[in-house]
Formats: C-alpha cells, sequence, structure tokens
C-alpha cells in the first residue's frame, strides 16, 4: 500500500517496514527501465525542480535521469550563486515560488535541517538529497536496495548481519540514514571504525542500542572486519572539518586488496556511497580492489537510478500501472558498462 503519496521525503524516521518494501518491489519493476532495456512515460507532463546548493554529480544527475527516464522534464539550479538566495531570499520565499513550477522537488543544501525548512510551509512533495551532515535519505534507500539484491545472489539475511561502517562516521550523513533504516531489521551488529574525532554520534549509537542492535567501536580495519556481511565505506567529509583530515586518520583506516583479502569474510560485500577521493592522503578506498566482485560501488551507483525512479513514482501516485506506460526501445546498448562489470 502506499502510504508516501504526495508526501516529502526528508529523514528516514517517517519510513515504515511497509514502506521500505513497497519502494523495494517498485524499483524491482523499475529496474529493466534504468537498465535502458525498456522505456517508460508515465510522468510525461511532469516537471521535476532539481535544487543544488553543495556540490553533487551522481545524485544530482541520478535524480535527473530518474524524472527523465519516466518521461517528465527537469528544471533546475546549482549552486547559491546561480540562484535568488544570492539575493538574500529566504528558503521558504523561494519554496512558495517553486512550488508553483514543478510537480516535485529535489534539493541539496549544505545546513542541516534547512530542506525540512524549505518544506514547511508548501504541499509539493519535497525529497532531500543531503542537508549537511543531516540525512541522506533517498541514499540509504538505494543502499539498503542494493544490500537487499546482493544478500539475495549471495542467499544472506539482513536480520541478523553484520554491518562494518568506515571512516568519517561523524559527518557522514549517508550512514546517518543507512543506519536507521537498517535498525528496522533484527540484530544487527554495527562494527564502526574510525577514530575518535570522526566516531558516529553518540545520539546513533545510544538509538541503535535502544533497539536492541550490538554496537562495537575500533581503530583499526583488521578488528573492524571481523564477521563482517558489508563493508561500508566513507570518504572524509573535508569540506565540513575546514580541509583537515584529523589526526590520526592514517593508512591503517584505508580498505585496500591486501587487508581485505586478508582480514575481511570472503563473501562480505564492499560499499561506498561515492565520490572515493583518490588522493592518496585521504586513505578513502583504494582502487585496487576495482576488479573483485564483492567490489558493489558502481552497481550501487547504478542503483541509484532504479530507486529514485521507484521514490518518484510512489510520491507522485504512477506506480500502480506502470506496465501500460512501458514501451519498447530502439538503439544501441552496449552489454556491459565497464570493463569490470560482468
Ligand atoms: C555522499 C553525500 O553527498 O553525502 N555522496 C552521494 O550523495 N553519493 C557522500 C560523500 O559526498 O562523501
Amino acid at each position: 500500500m502506499n502510504n508516501l503519496l504526495g508526501r516529502h521525503l526528508l529523514s528516514v524516521d517517517k519510513l515504515s517496514r511497509d514502506d521500505l518494501q513497497y519502494l523495494l518491489t517498485i524499483a524491482r519493476l523499475l529496474s529493466p527501465v534504468a537498465k535502458k532495456q525498456i522505456g517508460c512515460n508515465v510522468l510525461e507532463g511532469a516537471v521535476l525542480a532539481n535544487l543544488f546548493f553543495e556540490a553533487s554529480t551522481r545524485t544530482r544527475i541520478s535524480f535527473h535521469t530518474a524524472f527523465a527516464r519516466l518521461g517528465g522534464k527537469v528544471v533546475d539550479t546549482v549552486g547559491v550563486d546561480s540562484s535568488s538566495l544570492a539575493k538574500g531570499e529566504s528558503l521558504a520565499d523561494m519554496a512558495r515560488v517553486v512550488a508553483g513550477y514543478a510537480d516535485a522537488i529535489v534539493m541539496r543544501h549544505p545546513e542541516k535541517g534547512s530542506v525540512a525548512d524549505f518544506a514547511k510551509n508548501i504541499f509539493v512533495p519535497v525529497i532531500n538529497a543531503g542537508d549537511g551532515t543531516g540525512e541522506h535519505p533517498s541514499q540509504a534507500l538505494l543502499d539498503f536496495y542494493t544490500i537487499t539484491t546482493e544478500f539475495e545472489a549471495l542467499g544472506k539475511k539482513i536480520d541478523g548481519c553484520t554491518i562494518t561502517l568506515l571512516g568519517d562516521l561523524k559527518h557522514g550523513r549517508t550512514i546517518h540514514s543507512l543506519v536507521k533504516l537498517m535498525a528496522m531489521f533484527k540484530q544487527i551488529t554495527f562494527n564502526c571504525v574510525a577514530p575518535c574525532d570522526l566516531a558516529m554520534p553518540c545520539e546513533l549509537v545510544d538509538y541503535l542500542e535502544s533497539k536492541n542492535h550490538r554496537v562495537c567501536q575500533f581503530d583499526n580495519v583488521a578488528d573492524g572486519f571481523l564477521n563482517a556481511d558489508i563493508i561500508y565505506a566513507t570518504r572524509i567529509q573535508k569540506e565540513r572539518i575546514a580541509g583537515i583530515i584529523p589526526d590520526g586518520y592514517d593508512e591503517q583506516f584505508r580498505l585496500n586488496r591486501t587487508n581485505f583479502l586478508r582480514f575481511a569474510p570472503k563473501d562480505a560485500i564492499i560499499l561506498h556511497p561515492l565520490p572515493r577521493d583518490s588522493r592518496p592522503e585521504a586513505f578513502d578506498l583504494a582502487s585496487d580492489l576495482d576488479d573483485l566482485p564483492q567490489l558493489s560501488i558502481f552497481r550501487q551507483a547504478d542503483n541509484g537510478l532504479t530507486m529514485r525512479m521507484a521514490i518518484f513514482a510512489v510520491i507522485l501516485g504512477v506506480e500502480k500501472d506502470l506496465d501500460k506506460y512501458f514501451f519498447s526501445k530502439k538503439g544501441f546498448v552496449p552489454k556491459r558498462l565497464g570493463v569490470y562489470d560482468r
């Protein structure tokens, strides 16, 4: 049942297990559209406003592409300087104006809580595409969709699994949203691998423990990878800490081929919301893992398109008769997207 019709998606907090299940079901239906196997024009005539006031590549483009691949049109604005925010317009005024033009609004903004403030006084659905260190609900949904599809292939279940979270757990909004989604399941072990300065916020640890999950803190990957079903690596959010990598964040926090093969279970999957910071001093996920099948990061990015289509379909209430709007496509589609794809 669709409980999300016409609603904002600002946080994962208001989602139920049923909502999550419903979105996963619709995502599966839309997967052939995302894979360019068939077309769909269910959103013909609809307009999305894609408002990005903070850096983005995949989130902005995948929201745009998701709407376009369902037949809708997209208008956008990128950066504060090119919008009326630079003229002192309030978020509330901008929200009311854009609500008059668009059927749905996606927004990213550097301040925690700003997207909720923007959405407060309007009835056109707003999707939070990242509000500072706050939340990133669509990323958590696509991460979760990836975990379920990868687990299905491995014959694993979410209940009782172990997820290792590595990197900037303090500022990483994708982690903040994902752990709350995972917490809807039973007896999850969260292995947190980060130096003290980047540790998971206490309120989130308390929340997970209050739901009877286990949270373990580590300062090295050797211990943190033990029994992991999922290793979710993240980038240091330098833009939130004046560009300075905290003391104590070094090679021992980098996931690379050597320590993965040595310390992680063979069937652990590797996720990362991307972008990965390829500068050596960032100690982010190493590229020597790229040919390993366990590395799921590009399948995860591909799933962003699928899940964002599902979010639009459900929030705009067009998900019921999707097959009536499917059509066969002409033209070239590559068999594989990249050299390491199977
Ligand atoms: C993440 C974000 O913006 O929070 N990226 C994304 O949306 N896929 C993670 C990051 O920037 O490190």
